[in-house]
């Protein structure tokens, strides 16, 4: 169990152990106690009352800052029912804390020890399935009943010294002093770094610039006149970087890049010099600070970068100052037919205004080279592939990667012209590859081109709205955060669960809300903490119609209510620590 956990286990139990102890006060004998020590016992319970209070009070100052006034108010009131609620904060809390999270850790321990030592002594219910944790067992079988109160169904009777009690009590005061310390040096560390840390809304924005103009130029550059039709699929991208925190950020600065594929479909498929061509495009940054901050980069060995044009010294950094030195491509068509034959991957880059350069060669000791041939998100999760003779069904590492870059893909493309407002699992594209053992390249996901095709020629900015709610793009992602969780597409759930699938449920997105809400509320209890705080976000999001994702703060707000959660347990799961 997190610190987080565990401080909401300890806030939801103590007013219970308070109220039990109370409940064995009033059945005593006032004669007989008045000769024993237990006549000390109401200025004990007042003391542990107080206590309780103290450690609300720094809890709330530490989860304000990290939580909405709405969750806030859910997690203190009733800290036992909304565990889930908590145990996602965990991440947050760490970043907020940063140095302080070991000692704010430790600290939480001690006082859930000392809690654990009360509890021992009073005879409450416990839930009998539940045996990891005491304390977690005490609050499962004692739900509060009314105006806050517990209602017990037996005499409660409470065994402990007074020795034992006021030491006790002396160090929960100690513990949550020393709560409170962490609480206000971190509130100072706060303002600090919120002058210092660029935010994620920041860094989403900047990308959501770079994609737009990739768009555009892309669209200008295919300018050829033979007589086929080419696409540009997107590869999406989990972009780690840009949402690493503390010393991690240190990654954010290496440079942005793209990689697509391209790809020709003949009216006879013959004569055509190329199909498909992967192609990797790197942006120069707006204001180059990737180039400065970074160490002076080692030519990478295993690249080997060689030009169409010259110049070879580009080696270095073909994104950065060189780009100018790149010719600008005019006919992407034939700047691709140039480089095909010599290269799994053309490099291009894009310059600061917006204008394509290339092409030049990289060739990749892994090389992708995509063959022709796709299968969608939504055929993997309805027929998986064979394998072997083996029926390959998505492995949960996958599921929990490609929603991570599912989630994060939306929020640097959703105001680009690169994905529209009502995608889904059949726009999600893999490629089919030439190995037999992995027929199928999951970990590159694409997005369709034909979305992308959609909106050619649109100037930008103002994609097609099939729908006035600005925030279908999140209610699509819940939905595809679902089916990934599960692993069924939600027409297999709707029949499953419903006998029929409404074949137009896509199609509207009040039918797809209200499958996304049914579908989250029955499977609460198997959805893991993660995905149902992202899944509960985006419906959030969607059901306001007032905010929107270009809006910096909003943005923020999605950062931290989807991708955050979602990388904590994928980096948990493949057991990697958060920091
Ligand atoms: C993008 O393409 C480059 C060049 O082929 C490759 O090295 C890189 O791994 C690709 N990025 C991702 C996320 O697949
Ligand atoms: C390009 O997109 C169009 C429109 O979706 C599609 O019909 C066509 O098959 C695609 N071509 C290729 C080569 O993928
Ligand atoms: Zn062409």
């Amino acid at each position: 169990m997190s610190g987080i956990e565990v401080a909401g286990l300890v806030l939801g139990c103590l007013p219970l152990l308070i109220q039990g102890i109370e409940s064995y006060n009033e059945g005593l004998d006032p004669i007989k106690s008045f000769m024993r020590w237990e006549r000390e016992l109401p200025q004990f319970i007042r003391k542990l009352r107080n206590q309780h209070v103290h450690y609300a009070q720094t809890i709330r100052i530490l989860l304000e800052p990290i939580t909405s006034e709405v969750e806030l108010a859910e997690m203190m009131t009733d800290p036992g029912s909304s565990h889930k609620l908590w145990k996602s904060k965990g991440i947050a809390l760490q970043d907020k804390l940063q140095e302080s999270y070991q000692a704010y850790q430790s600290t939480i321990g001690d006082i859930e020890r000392i809690t654990q030592k009360i509890a021992s002594k009073l005879d409450l219910d416990r839930a009998t399935e539940l045996t990891r944790n005491d304390l977690e067992a005490i609050v499962a079988a004692n739900p509060i009943k009314a105006n806050d109160r517990f209602e017990f169904r037996k005499r409660i009777r409470f065994g402990m010294s007074k020795k034992t009690i006021k030491a006790l009590l002396e160090e929960l005061d100690d513990c949550n002093k020393e709560l409170e310390r962490f609480t206000e040096k971190s509130e100072k560390i706060e303002t600090y770094r919120k002058a210092t840390k660029p935010s994620y809304a920041t860094r989403l924005q900047r990308l959501q610039r770079y994609a737009k103009s990739l768009h555009e130029s892309l669209t200008l550059c295919w300018s050829c006149s033979c007589k086929s039709s080419h696409n540009t699929s997107l590869q999406l991208e989990s972009r780690g970087g840009l949402f690493a925190s503390g010393l991690n950020k240190m990654i954010v600065s290496s440079k942005t890049s793209f990689n697509v594929s391209f790809s020709t479909i003949t009216a006879d498929g013959k004569g055509m010099p190329w199909l498909v061509q992967a192609a990797e495009i790197c942006v120069e940054e707006e204001d180059g600070t990737s180039l400065t901050v970074m160490p002076s980069p080692k030519p990478k060995m295993r690249k080997s970068v060689s030009f169409g044009t010259p110049p070879p010294y580009a080696l270095l950094d073909p994104a950065g100052a060189l780009a100018s030195s790149l010719q600008e491509v005019s006919d992407l068509c034939a700047s691709i037919q140039q480089l095909h034959k010599s290269a799994s991957t053309i490099g291009f880059s894009l310059d600061s205004k917006s204008k394509l350069r290339g092409a030049y060669s990289i060739d990749t000791s892994e090389a992708h080279i995509p063959a022709s041939g796709l299968v969608s998100l939504e055929n993997l999760l309805n027929h998986p592939p064979i394998v072997n003779g083996r029926c390959s069904k998505l492995s949960k590492k996958e599921r929990y990667s490609l929603a991570l870059t599912l989630a994060s893909s939306v929020l640097y493309l959703n105001s680009t012209p690169w994905l529209t407002d009502q995608w889904a699992a059949k726009d999600i594209l893999f490629h089919r590859t030439s190995t037999t053992a992995r027929p199928i390249d999951i970990e590159r996901p694409y997005l369709a081109p034909a979305l992308v095709e959609l909106s050619k020629g649109l100037p930008s900015g103002s994609k097609p709205r099939g729908f006035q709610n600005k925030n279908t793009v999140l209610l699509a992602l819940a939905i595809a955060l679902l089916e990934l969780y599960f692993g069924m597409t939600a027409e297999k759930y709707q029949e499953s669960e419903h006998g029929a699938a409404d074949p137009s449920v896509h199609q509207n997105p009040w039918l797809l809300c209200a499958l996304a809400h049914t579908w989250a509320e029955e499977q609460t209890e198997d959805l893991s903490a993660a995905f149902l705080n992202a899944v509960r976000h985006c419906l959030r999001c969607f059901s306001d119609p007032g905010a929107s994702l270009q809006d910096a703060e909003f943005l923020q707000a999605a950062v931290e209510g989807i991708v955050l959660p979602l990388q904590e347990e994928l980096h948990q799961f493949l057991g990697k620590t958060a920091s």
